[in-house]
């Protein structure tokens, strides 16, 4: 165990986030495929810490059942009015006994993209200096809204944050910004916050203030300054949202290509935080790969498809595509504009073509569904060919039924199979047939009504139209002829 390992890990969520103007709390909104706090509480995790709480208030019931999906070990603290940063801590601590031994960090829960190793160099500062509080700050192009960290001129030690709102005009000049992320001597910390005012403008309990009540009481104050000040990006309105997506999707598809993979071009391609690759995977443009999607070697993606939840076997080609959990065997090949719905699986080398609908389908080895078909609720045997524009009746209007055809299979074009229906190995099918009973193997079966010409019937029903006029013309040019 680590010296460094923090005693606990306070991550501030209760606040509504009115900036957002939004249904949805602040720290529900997602980048990646994760919400902002999923991600802060993430990177949290990697300091190991003794115990990770996270403060809710705001929507709290809703934010501590994401809380549960996210992290089954982390504690929530209620802060029922959201006093300030201050008051949240203190809150924090509340469910500890109110102050804890050794190291605490806290974040916040609106900067989804500060990363464990930016948080345990921190936490590794702070031990090695021996200080009372240590704060992450940044040099940012844009300080508008964030504290500013103020340092003595003589020896440039912080003396303290002062909030925008509360800054002077020179105060704000200064670049240098707090992240919102400490790590403090947990003792000190409970002390200091219990000394916090609210003479401030916006009338809250600032947590910046420990900073100062800290150093004024002759405790060591350091700061560490961030290497990326992209890192500490807070969210506070939507457009800081897609900058954040914007950042980690970057950084997403950096670690992808570093890996391997091929990203045509990064700006029109998505990728969520639970995508996993291999090497020599392509990725055309307009793509986007979300939740546990992965990516066999040698696979080509896109362009312009959304995979979520499917997995892309070695050589797989997916072109223009949508699928959701899906699962595409080595060498398959998808599309152009194909649809894959939950439960279809399609077997190596096999192909579900342009205009093709797969649901809950089994396709087997080598098996083919070239053209402008649906397909629910099937089992297809292995290096069968199903004729284009065919229809898996799977719905009775009340309950879904289940079709299977065999192996080495060459239905016709224009085929319904009406569920539930067998069709035996090695069967054919006619053109344009329903089948609704079993089809024993190596049949040819043919489910259409006989075609009857009824000879002269435009020149009688419909004289002197253009069809009788080129039916009469074609009949004396065939007499002509012979
Ligand atoms: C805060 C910091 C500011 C810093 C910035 C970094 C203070 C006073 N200000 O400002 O110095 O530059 O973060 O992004 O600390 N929260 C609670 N309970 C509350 C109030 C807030 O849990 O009573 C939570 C919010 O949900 C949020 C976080 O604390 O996750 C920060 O609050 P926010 O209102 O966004 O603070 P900023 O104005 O951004
Ligand atoms: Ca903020």
């Amino acid at each position: 165990m680590s010296s460094d390992r923090p005693a606990a890990v306070v991550v501030l969520a209760a606040g509504e986030g009115t900036r957002m103007k939004s249904k949805t709390p602040k720290v529900l909104h997602e980048i990646s495929g994760r919400s902002l706090v999923g991600h802060v509480v993430t990177a949290s995790r990697e300091l190991d810490p003794e115990h990770l709480v996270v403060v809710v208030g705001h929507a709290a019931e809703q934010v501590g059942a994401h809380l549960a999906t996210v992290d089954e070990r982390l504690r929530t603290a209620h802060q029922p009015e959201q006093k300030g940063t201050g008051n949240a801590v203190r809150v924090g601590l509340g469910a500890l006994g109110g102050s804890v031994d050794g190291t605490v960090i806290v974040v916040c829960g609106d900067t989804p993209l500060l990363s464990g190793g930016t948080l345990r160099a921190l936490a590794a500062t702070h031990t090695a200096d021996g200080n009372a509080v240590t704060v992450l700050t940044a040099e940012v192009p844009d300080s508008t809204g964030y504290g500013r960290i103020v340092r003595d001129p003589a020896d440039g030690a912080v003396t303290g944050i002062v909030e925008h709102k509360d800054a002077t005009d020179a105060q704000r000049a200064i670049r240098e910004i707090n992240s919102g992320v400490f790590a403090f001597d947990g003792r000190l910390l409970a002390d200091a916050l219990g000394r916090i005012g609210t003479d401030n403008s916006q009338g809250e309990e600032y947590l910046t203030d420990v900073l100062s009540i800290l150093r004024e009481a002759g405790h060591r104050v350091g700061a560490s300054v961030a290497d990326d000040h992209r890192e500490i990006l807070g969210i506070n309105n939507r457009v800081q949202l897609a900058e954040a997506r914007r950042l980690l999707n970057l950084r997403l598809l950096e670690r992808a290509m570093t890996a391997g993979v091929t990203v045509v071009d990064p700006a029109s391609t998505l990728i969520d935080v639970t995508v996993t690759y291999e090497r020599d995977a392509v990725v055309h443009p307009g793509t986007q790969l979300l939740g546990t999607t992965h990516l066999g070697e040698d696979s080509e993606v896109g362009p312009n498809s959304r995979l979520k939840d499917t997995a892309v076997g070695a050589g797989a080609r997916v072109d223009n595509t949508v699928a959701d959990g899906a699962e595409i065997g080595a060498g398959a090949t998808v599309g152009p504009y194909a649809y894959l719905r939950p439960g279809a699986r399609l077997g190596a080398k096999s192909k579900a073509g342009t205009y093709v609908e797969l649901k809950n389908a089994t396709i087997g080895e080598g098996t083919k569904v070239p053209h402008l078909s649906y397909v629910g609720d099937a089992t297809i045997g292995d290096h069968t060919n199903i004729g284009a524009a065919s229809v898996f009746v799977n719905y009775d209007g009340e309950a879904k039924h289940h079709t299977t055809i065999g192996s080495h299979c060459r239905t016709g074009a224009d085929n319904m199979f009406v569920a539930p229906v067998t069709v035996g190995d090695g069967v054919y099918t006619a053109a344009g047939s329903v089948i609704t009973k079993d089809v024993p193997p190596g049949s040819l079966a043919v489910a259409r009504g006989q075609q009857r010409n009824i000879e002269g019937w435009v020149a009688r029903k419909r004289p002197g139209s253009g069809a009788a006029q080129a039916a009469q013309a074609a009949t004396s040019e065939h007499i002509g002829e012979s």
